[in-house]
């Protein structure tokens, strides 16, 4: 079975709104005409999402919100809910990513309830995992990106695990210009599908230092169903070629 193309923009902690609305300006022309076989994602701060859901309303362009809480409401001050998200037009969640993993106390225990609750909501959840250098060095990727899979999707119906997506982001990788081989990304990559059952229809997308340049390299792999893109989708026209090149290669 195969899974559907994504290309998703992590703006992290970068943009206001008045930025993200120069984005739009320049981005949303670029797009437009592409096919619908890529589905388009962008994933500003909680402050541009009001303003970025009502830009792209009327667009093909697809909403994410880079993390959530897993409860609904209550007393967990600072935090967003996903009705909160589903509110401003929010489609996608990246949850588990490893910034917020090493700075924010994400741990396996948290993604999987989010992952639970997302689904629950009708949000897509974007799964982050991946190895640290010494993890690597030391031979143990497989079983890291493996037990991370596990963990994140425990107790999911396998009927669900088709609503969901998954990205494969080396921390080594990420905002260094150290982009991993695509052969051996596609290496783990299958391996990801392979560690529970019912991944082969699920988008499993590359991140770690893809650019316009190399996204073509991942696009054209067995297993890499997309890319998950930080620094390069920043740039309006950068992030527009970049999408237009996975879409030929895809
Ligand atoms: P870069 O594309 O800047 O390496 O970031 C990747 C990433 O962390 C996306 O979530």
């Amino acid at each position: 079975m195969n899974a559907r193309t994504i290309i998703a923009g992590n703006w992290k902690m970068h943009k206001t709104a008045a930025e993200t609305a120069a984005f739009f300006d320049e981005f949303l022309p670029r797009v437009a005409a592409l096919g619908a076989e890529i589905e388009i994602v962008i994933a500003p701060p909680f402050t541009s999402l009001q303003l970025a859901g009502e830009r792209l309303a009327e667009t093909r362009v697809r909403l994410g919100a880079q993390t959530m809480h897993w409860e609904l409401r209550g007393a967990f001050t600072g935090e967003v809910s996903a009705p909160m998200l589903r509110e401003l037009g929010v489609s996608h969640v990246i949850l588990g990513h490893s910034e917020r993993r090493a700075y924010c106390d994400e741990t396996d225990r948290t993604v999987n309830l989010k992952v639970h609750t997302a689904l629950a909501q009708g949000l897509v959840p974007i799964v982050c995992v991946g190895e640290t250098l010494e993890e690597r060095r030391a031979g143990a990727t497989d079983d890291r990106v493996v037990s991370q899979t596990r963990a994140a999707f425990h107790g999911v119906p396998e009927a669900d695990l088709a609503k969901v997506a998954i990205a494969y982001e080396p921390i080594w990788a990420i905002g260094t210009g150290q982009n991993c081989e695509p052969q051996e990304a596609n290496r783990v990559m299958a391996t990801i599908r392979r560690a529970i059952d019912g991944l082969s229809a699920t988008p499993i997308l590359y991140g770690g230092s893809m650019t316009a340049v190399n996204v073509a390299s991942y696009m054209e792999r067995s297993d890499i169903n997309g890319g998950l893109v930080g620094g390069a989708s920043l740039d309006p026209d950068g992030f527009a070629t970049l999408i237009e090149r996975a879409a030929v290669s895809s």
